[in-house]
């Protein structure tokens, strides 16, 4: 009805409406029609706008207009990335014109055929808008709207990124944002095995899909930016492709809760190692807590240990506080393996970017002292002082409570699980006297 009205040029009635379509009214009805749990199985959230504002931002900062403009999302949802992309695609002399160059330039697959209409009808409606506003407008008939953008198809986007990848390999920008979800890889994927994200084997499969030379721009969960089990996927990344850009970026969207960073990447021209600052380097000779304190994780999965052996206090993220100093838990249970010996520090592993549990910061720990060994659950990590101190427990305490190492932490890993490899390489700043 919108893109009829506006084909003929009825635009008085129509215009905020068109702005609605073309900005975040797919991502709302999205939300409004189909139900979270579903969404958040099919990987359907569509980039509407901070995380659109960024994607353009960074799509704009590293596009030249000598290169090929043209341009593939595999998963295009609603449009949003290739309703990005043609602000650098020019117009023809008329609306007709435009529909033929710029359905040569703009590809897509989605495998839900009413997100494939809506990205056609959304890329319609720009083609229209951008001939008014330039003045250059003419109506269109209803068979060139039909025919407008078929190459944006209902389609398996992996299987079409495979396909190029072996014969015909794409020369342009691979426009990303993948659904997220895990699904599990076999021996044909050498570089992850078990339940990988289904980011990773997008992203992967588009360098492997790019011509040296194409790039390839996308949002994709912080995990495979911070996460130790996606370490192969970058060594991977980095080997075939020279990283332009990384852009943390934080939630996805106030309905997705999802971490995200943004890449700029151009393929390279054979596959060889290459080293990408994927968080804040490590300075030389900085001291980290690594180096002051053995860190590890709780070793009681409480549903899956027995409760046999000798009964012991036991530690549970539940019974810690937000911060300061305990005795021993009250909490006791049966438990053969290894348990720690107080002083230490517990740290909870799940924290949200941004703050800790009971309002404290991210990352914030908890001396424990006592004179008997303790059982600590396996949501917890344990920093135990090398030097054996409750002094050195304090001033761990003091470094994790601080501003600083909170912003550290969110830099360094935004998703929601801290690990034992970050706590170990946070900075220590008491030589240089912060405190
Ligand atoms: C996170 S959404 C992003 C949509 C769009 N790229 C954007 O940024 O707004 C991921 C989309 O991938 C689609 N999808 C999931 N698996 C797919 C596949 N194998 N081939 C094509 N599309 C797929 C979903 O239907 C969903 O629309």
């Amino acid at each position: 009805m919108l893109v009829q009205d506006v084909s003929r040029g009825s635009w008085n009635r129509v215009t905020e409406d068109v702005h609605h379509a073309l900005n975040g009214e797919a991502a709302a009805k999205l939300r409004t029609l189909v139900p979270r749990q579903v969404r958040r199985e099919a990987g359907s959230f569509f980039t509407s706008g901070g995380v659109r504002q960024s994607f353009e931002d960074l799509l704009s900062s590293h596009i030249d207009s000598s290169e090929r403009l043209w341009f593939w999302d595999p998963t295009c949802g609603a449009g949003d990335l290739l309703l990005a992309a043609t602000a650098h695609l020019p117009l023809g002399q008329s609306p007709a014109e435009t529909l033929s160059l710029w359905g040569r330039r703009l590809r897509g697959q989605d495998l839900d055929d009413s997100f494939v209409g809506a990205a056609r009808m959304r890329l319609l409606l720009t083609v229209l808008q951008r001939h008014r506003l330039e003045d250059s407008w003419a109506p269109l008939t209803e068979r060139q709207q039909r025919n407008s953008f078929r190459h944006i198809q209902v389609g398996d986007g992996l299987e079409a990124l495979h396909e190029a990848a072996s014969s015909k390999r794409f020369y342009g920008h691979l426009l990303l944002n993948p659904p997220y979800g895990a699904r599990t890889v076999g021996r044909e994927c050498a570089w992850a095995s078990g339940k990988t994200s289904q980011a990773a084997i997008f992203s992967s499969t588009a360098i492997d899909a790019l011509k040296a030379g194409g790039r390839v721009v996308a949002i994709l969960p912080d995990v495979l930016r911070s996460g130790s089990r996606y370490n192969a996927w970058r060594r991977r990344f980095e080997a075939h492709a020279t990283v332009e850009e990384i852009a943390p970026y934080g939630l996805f969207d106030n309905h997705t809760d999802v971490d995200v960073f943004l890449i700029s990447a151009k393929r390279k021209k054979g596959g060889h190692a290459g080293s990408v600052q994927w968080w804040p380097p490590r300075l030389a000779n900085e001291t980290s807590i690594g180096d002051l304190f053995h860190v590890r994780v709780g070793s009681v999965v409480d549903n899956r240990d027995p409760h046999t052996g000798i009964e012991s206090p036991y530690l549970t993220a539940r019974d810690l506080p937000a911060d300061g100093e305990m005795p021993l838990p009250a909490r006791t249970r049966e438990f053969n393996g290894a348990k720690v010996t107080p002083p230490f520090v517990a740290i909870r592993r799940t924290s949200r970017p941004g703050q800790g549990a009971k309002g404290s910061f991210r990352g914030a720990g908890v001396l424990v002292v006592g004179n008997e060994a303790v059982a600590v659950d396996n949501h917890l990590i344990v920093a135990s002082p090398k030097d054996g101190t409750i002094d050195k427990c304090r001033e761990l305490i003091k470094v994790l409570g601080s501003q600083s190492s909170a912003q550290w932490l969110d830099e360094r890993i935004r998703c929601r699980h801290l690990t034992v490899r970050v706590v170990k390489e946070l900075p220590w700043p008491l030589e240089d006297g912060l405190f």
